[in-house]
Order: structure tokens, then sequence, then C-alpha cells
């Protein structure tokens, strides 16, 4: 069987977080997605600096993902919730790569308002099956969802 393939962006590290718990307990490859211009300034600089990208579905240019999609079936595909979607880098990936026939399954942090980030996972990956989505709430850094949410749902994979 094919590897699984973690695919993530993640700005503050809670996305990040999920992936280490991910890694103890699956065999995966993984690819963290980068902006080539990094986001600056203050967190409000960047929470505004995101409403204006992803109102305008702006798609950042990100760095090489130096692996071959073709070798993985499956991606699990880690993004923060931005403005009731997902990251900028995101759209990016998603639009830059052939994932048809791909099984996703996205993997959202968010702070309790997750709008229409997987819906819009669907809409843009519409030729690949996304399932098995989970949404994961943070306080801050702090994780509110349980471990036992999370290692039922990685029961799953
Ligand atoms: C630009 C920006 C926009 C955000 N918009 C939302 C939002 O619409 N809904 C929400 O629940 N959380 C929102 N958040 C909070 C993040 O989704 C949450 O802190 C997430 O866990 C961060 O993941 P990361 O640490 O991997 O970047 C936003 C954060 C940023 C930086």
């Amino acid at each position: 069987m094919k590897k699984k393939l973690i695919v993530y962006y993640s700005y503050t590290g809670n996305t990040k977080m999920i992936v280490d718990i991910l890694k103890d307990n699956l065999d995966v490859d993984i690819v963290r997605l980068e902006t080539i211009k990094p986001y600056s300034g203050s967190y409000d600089d960047v929470v505004e600096q995101g409403k204006k990208e992803t109102d305008s579905r702006y798609m950042p240019e990100i760095k090489e993902i130096g692996i071959d999609l073709k070798d993985y079936d499956e991606i699990l595909l880690g993004s923060p919730v931005w403005w009731y979607t997902f990251a900028p880098a995101v759209r990016t990936f998603l639009s830059k790569y052939d994932l048809s026939g791909k099984k996703i399954v996205p993997f959202i942090t968010n702070g309790g308002w997750i709008g229409s980030t997987v819906d819009d996972i669907k809409s843009l990956a519409n030729n690949s099956q996304v399932k098995n989505a989970i949404n994961i709430k943070f306080n801050g850094s702090d994780m509110e969802t349980s471990m036992s949410e999370i290692n039922a749902w990685i029961d799953k994979l």
C-alpha cells in the first residue's frame, strides 16, 4: 500500500501540533507548506492581511513541495481556519497541483468559527474524494478538542 502524505500549513503552530500527533501514530511523509514571502508584523496585522487575502482568494507563492504527489493516494490536509475558510497557502496548493482521484482528509484547527472551510476544500478539490474531516478547536495555543476524539479520528484513517 502507498504511504499517506500529510500536507499542512501552520502559522502559529497549532496545526503543526496535530501533525506531531499524527506522525507518532501513522506511517506518513510530511510536507509543510510555506509562503515564499513570509507574513510579517503583529498577529493583528496578519489577521488583517489574512482577511484581504481570503476575501480576494489570493494565492501566495509557495515553496516547492519537494515530493512527487503521484507516489501517494491519500493526503491528510491540515490548515488553520483563516476568516471562515482555509489559509491562502492551502488555496495555492489545491490550485497548483493535480489531486484528482486522491482521497483528501482535512484536519482543520480553529478558534471556534469554522465557517465553510471543509466545503470550500470540497469545491476546490472537486476531483478528489474529501472525507473523514475533523475540526480541532484551540483557545490560543491550548487544544480544546479532547485527545480521545482525536484518537478516534486517527483510528479511522
Ligand atoms: C488571519 C487569521 C484568521 C483567522 N480566522 C479565524 C476564523 O475565521 N475562525 C476561527 O475559528 N479562527 C480563526 N483564526 C484562528 C486560527 O484558526 C487558530 O488559531 C488556528 O488554530 C491557528 O492554527 P496555526 O497555529 O496552525 O496557524 C484566525 C487566525 C488568523 C491568523
